[in-house]
C-alpha cells in the first residue's frame, strides 16, 4: 500500500496524542462536510440499483452526457490500466502517487515526465496520465493545451486520461464536458469537494464503450445505496456548491498569506490545500505532528502540503506552530 494523507490514527500511536487533540491538515478534503440527508431504511436494506437517479443528478452536476459512478475515483484508477493493451504511459509527475503504481502493475512501461517534456513524447506514448490541478503541486494545465494533447493521442488510438480531482472548485477550467470524444477520459471524485470523503464515490466521464467495459469490470453494486441517497442530496444543491467554493478560495488564500508570513510561502497550490518545497520538510513535519498538527509530508521532492484549516482557531494554532518552528530553527 502506497502512502496517503488522512493516518491520524497512527499519529497517534507515533506521537501519543489523543485524537481529538489533533488539527489534521494531512489531506486535501475541505473541512466542512455537507449536511447528511435522511437516509430512507430501504437504502440500507435493499441492494442499491441504477437509475435511481443519481446518475442524473451527477451528469447535472459535471454538465456531462455519460458517466459511471465508481467506489471512489480510486476503483477507477486501478481498473483503467487493465482496459488497454500494454502500451508505453506517460504520467505528469510528481502526482498522487496511485496513477504510476497502477499502470505499473498492469505492466506497462512507463516515464514520467514534467510538463515542458509533453510535446517531445506525446507522440511516442499511448496514453498520457494527469492531475489537474495537481495533487499535491496544484499545477494547471489549461484546458486548451489538455484537448490538443488528447487530439494527437486519440488519432492513434491513445487515451488521455485527466483526473480532475480537485477540480469543483474551478469547474471553468474542466475538459469533463468534452470526454465523449474517444479517448478523453476525465476522473472526479466526490469525497474532496463536498467534504465526505467516507462515502466512497467517484465519476468517471467517458464514451459509452468504454464506460460499459469498466462497469463489468468492476461488478455490480459498487456504489452503496446510503452513498447513492446522499450524493444525489449534494450534487443538487446549487447554493450550497457557490458558498462551499466561496469558502474553500478564501481558506486557501489565508493558508497561503499565513505560510508566507511565516517564511514558508507556497510553492504552489489550489483552493483546497497548499503546497511547500523544502529542503527541511521532514523536520517541520516532525514539529507540527509533535504539536498535534498533522500535515503530508512528500519524500521526493521534499515537500509538505497543507489542507485548508476549519476555522479561525485552528488558523491561530498553525501560525503559532510555524511561529515557534521559525524561532527555533532561525
Ligand atoms: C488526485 C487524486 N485522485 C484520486 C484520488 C482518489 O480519491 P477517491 O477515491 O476518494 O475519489 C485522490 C485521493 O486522495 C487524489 O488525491
Amino acid at each position: 500500500m502506497l502512502e496517503h494523507g488522512g493516518r491520524l490514527l497512527r499519529a497517534v500511536r507515533q506521537y501519543g496524542i489523543a485524537r481529538e487533540d489533533w488539527l489534521d491538515l494531512s489531506s486535501g478534503i475541505a473541512p466542512w462536510p455537507y449536511p447528511i440527508p435522511p437516509i430512507p431504511l430501504d437504502a440500507w436494506a435493499r441492494l442499491p440499483e441504477t437509475d435511481d437517479g443519481l446518475e442524473d443528478a451527477a451528469r447535472r452536476y459535471y454538465g456531462v452526457q455519460h458517466l459511471l459512478p465508481v467506489a471512489g475515483s480510486q476503483a477507477a484508477i486501478q481498473a483503467l490500466p487493465l482496459l488497454r493493451p500494454v502500451g508505453r504511459v506517460g504520467v505528469l509527475t510528481p502526482c498522487y502517487a496511485e496513477h504510476t503504481h497502477a499502470w505499473q502493475r498492469a505492466g506497462h512501461p512507463l516515464i514520467e515526465l514534467d510538463e515542458n517534456q509533453v510535446e517531445a513524447e506525446l507522440d511516442q506514448l499511448d496514453v498520457l496520465v494527469l492531475v489537474n490541478p495537481n495533487n499535491p503541486t496544484g499545477r494547471r494545465v489549461s484546458p486548451e493545451r489538455l484537448l490538443a494533447w488528447h487530439a494527437r493521442l486519440a488519432e492513434r488510438g491513445g487515451w488521455l486520461l485527466v483526473d480532475e480531482a480537485f477540480m469543483d472548485n474551478t469547474p471553468e477550467h474542466s475538459v469533463a464536458h468534452c470526454a465523449e470524444r474517444p479517448g478523453l477520459i476525465v476522473l472526479r471524485s466526490f469525497g474532496k469537494f463536498f467534504g465526505l470523503a467516507g462515502v466512497r464515490l467517484g465519476c468517471v466521464v467517458a464514451e459509452p464503450p468504454l464506460l460499459q467495459r469498466l462497469a463489468e469490470l468492476l461488478g455490480p453494486w459498487t456504489v452503496s445505496g446510503p452513498t447513492r441517497v446522499l450524493a444525489q442530496a449534494c450534487f443538487a444543491d446549487h447554493a450550497a456548491h457557490h458558498a462551499q467554493i466561496e469558502r474553500c478560495a478564501q481558506a486557501s488564500q489565508r493558508l497561503a498569506a499565513l505560510l508566507q508570513g511565516c517564511g514558508m510561502a507556497p510553492t504552489g497550490g489550489c483552493d483546497l490545500f497548499q503546497y511547500v518545497r523544502s529542503e527541511r520538510a521532514a523536520q517541520l513535519h516532525d514539529f507540527l505532528a509533535h504539536r498535534g498538527i498533522l500535515v503530508r509530508l512528500f519524500e521526493q521532492p521534499a515537500a509538505v502540503r497543507l489542507g485548508l484549516p476549519a476555522n479561525a482557531a485552528h488558523e491561530q494554532r498553525l501560525a503559532q506552530a510555524l511561529t515557534d518552528y521559525q524561532k527555533e530553527t532561525a
